[in-house]
């Protein structure tokens, strides 16, 4: 029995990994459509992106639906210092033949889960979740209709990666986020505290490059690009692979042990602290908890899995 997944996405390498690593598990997974956002970079380039990975894999056949250009409240702030001009630096993919499919992510997403039966459909959510705050305001029974949504985004003990106190999924739409964690969804949570131990070092990008295809040949220089920014800011061998943490949780979730549900709120007032997961892993504030959280991760399993799959494309 394969898992219908959306992705929602502001495709960044590390997106389209995400998506591209559930097309190459066709027994685990029926990759019902990507979902663009701004995020990383604006709409027309998240877009772009996402149709351009399609297709270097083949698979243009995966709808491709365009959502917000903003975020729910306030300007978009995007991130070209971190993942270059076009979201896609590193390697010049041409530009994709394809078009997005005619609708907006939004209502594409709650047609595709609410004509499904209850607890079919799981939400993987790789950027701002201004989609998913919008699609929930469209249709106030998906949060239930839904199997599980599954966030990188946050973070627990690690601190912010743009400010001291935020992880920018979070801090581009916290209004958004807050709206997703009081919805009642079945959530996962993935923040920094995971995502940062599972980084490309050299040795794991050679074991891409090593896989021989085309594919594995454009993500091994676009994740080589990609890692530069946290090499220097944290002084690693490699980056951290955030988003397909999402995805390999639902392949293998014995790589992300010591989980806990707890309460998870998003500061939206603060100017110092907004758009900060304020996660309360020891209970001690007697909230309800509402997500799941995940801290920790077998990195090299993880990272051997997602080159493995990769390699088959
Ligand atoms: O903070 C990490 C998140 O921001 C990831 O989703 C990455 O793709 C960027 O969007
Ligand atoms: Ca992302």
């Amino acid at each position: 029995m394969t898992r219908a997944l959306i992705i929602d996405t502001d495709p960044s390498p590390d997106d389209a990994v995400t998506f591209l690593t559930a097309l190459a598990a066709p027994e685990l997974f029926e990759l019902l459509a990507v979902t663009t956002v701004a995020g990383n970079v604006p709409l027309d380039l998240t877009t772009k992106n996402a149709l351009k990975a399609l297709e270097l894999a083949g698979r243009t056949d995966i709808p491709v639906y365009a959502g917000a250009s903003a975020p729910l409240v306030r300007p978009l702030i995007t991130a070209e210092y971190v993942h270059g001009h076009t979201g896609f630096d590193g390697y010049d993919l041409p530009d994709p033949v394809a078009k997005p499919a005619a609708g907006f992510a939004p209502e594409a997403i709650v047609e595709m889960v609410m004509s499904r039966p209850k607890g079919t459909v799981t939400i993987c959510a790789l950027a701002p979740l201004t989609n998913i705050a919008l699609a929930m305001a469209r249709e106030p029974r998906l949060a239930e209709h839904l199997a599980e949504i599954v966030i990188m985004g946050g973070a627990l003990s690690e601190g912010g990666n743009v400010t001291p106190a935020a992880e920018f999924n979070i801090y581009v739409d916290p209004e958004a986020a807050a709206r997703v964690f009081t919805s009642g969804a079945n959530l996962t949570l993935i923040p920094l505290d995971c995502t940062h131990q599972a980084r490309t070092t050299a040795a794991r990008l050679e074991r891409l490059r090593a896989k021989g295809t085309k594919l594995a040949e454009v993500f091994y220089h676009l994740l080589s690009f990609n890692k530069r920014f946290d090499e220097q800011k944290y002084g690693w061998d490699g980056g951290p692979l955030h988003d397909p943490t999402t995805l390999v949780w639902l392949m293998h979730p014995e790589f992300f042990p010591n989980g806990r549900r707890v309460n998870v709120t998003v500061e939206t007032g603060s100017p110092d602290t907004l758009g900060m997961t304020i996660i309360d892993w020891w209970s001690v504030t007697g909230k309800p908890a509402n997500a799941l959280v995940l801290r920790d991760i077998d990195a090299e399993g993880y990272m051997t899995t997602i080159i493995d799959r990769l390699g088959r494309l």
